[in-house]
């Protein structure tokens, strides 16, 4: 495509998902993913491939994770004023088409570099999280716990930050775990266990 027929698309798509959030009832129109998704690009990048070292990548991220944070962002349980109104907005879109569509975008890692001695120190202290983010950082749909590879180091870095001062899902028995592991981690340790997680593929 080119350019000026992506902008195109690209106003028909905002035109079209602002028309289906007006509350219209679903019919031949309602194409399901991208065209709800298309607010998204503005901060996530287009497609979900975000450059943007605090905003997360959600080109590829699973359906199963992708739908729980927005539905902890809509219920207040996860506080982020950037998300709070589109995630009610994508909860009255059809969580499900959204999810679908970003799961189906080829992941694109972060551009952002980490610096490789915060990546080698990261690795060394990333043995505390290996019991559940994998080896690989890859995680485990059947425990609920997500990927982490390729994230931009500065958001892994405030989630870390957030966990510790239990701001993300507070009172949340199910990371009282993670929570207390956090505390026990220096706030300077969390941005090389960032710049390691960020720079595995
Ligand atoms: C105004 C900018 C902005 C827009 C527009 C936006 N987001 Fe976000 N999004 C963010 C930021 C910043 C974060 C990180 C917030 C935090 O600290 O939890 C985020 C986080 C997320 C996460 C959490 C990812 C994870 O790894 O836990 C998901 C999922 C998400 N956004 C989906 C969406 C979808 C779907 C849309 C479009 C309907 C959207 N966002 C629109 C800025 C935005
Ligand atoms: C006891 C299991 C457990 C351990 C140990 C653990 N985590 Fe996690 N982690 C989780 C779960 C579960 C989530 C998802 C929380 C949610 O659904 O909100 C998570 C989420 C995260 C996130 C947010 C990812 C995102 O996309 O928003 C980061 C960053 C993270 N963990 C980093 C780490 C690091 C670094 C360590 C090691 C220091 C670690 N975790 C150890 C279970 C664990």
């Amino acid at each position: 495509m080119t350019n000026s027929i992506r902008l195109l698309v690209g106003c028909a798509s905002l035109i079209l998902g602002l028309a289906l959030y007006g509350g219209a009832a679903a019919g031949p129109l309602d194409a399901p993913g991208y065209a709800k998704a298309f607010s998204c690009s503005a901060c996530h990048g287009f497609a979900g491939a975000s450059a943007a070292d605090t905003v997360p990548v959600l080109a590829g991220m699973p359906s199963w994770y992708l739908k729980k944070a927005i539905q902890d962002y809509a219920s207040g349980k996860r506080p982020a004023a950037e998300m709070e109104s589109y995630s009610k907005m994508v909860l009255e879109l059809g969580v499900d088409d959204v999810a679908a569509y970003f799961a189906g975008q080829k992941k694109q890692p972060t551009p952002v570099k980490a610096d490789p001695a915060a990546v080698a120190r990261g690795k060394a202290a990333s043995t505390q999280c290996v019991v559940c983010h994998g080896p690989e950082g890859k995680g485990d749909p059947a425990k609920g716990i997500p990927d982490l590879t390729g994230q931009p180091p500065g958001y892994l870095k405030n989630q870390m930050l957030l966990f510790k001062a239990d701001r993300r899902s507070p009172g949340d028995e199910t990371l009282k775990a993670l929570k207390a592991l956090m505390r026990t981690i220096p706030d300077e340790a969390f941005g090389d266990l960032a710049a390691y997680y960020s720079s595995l593929r």
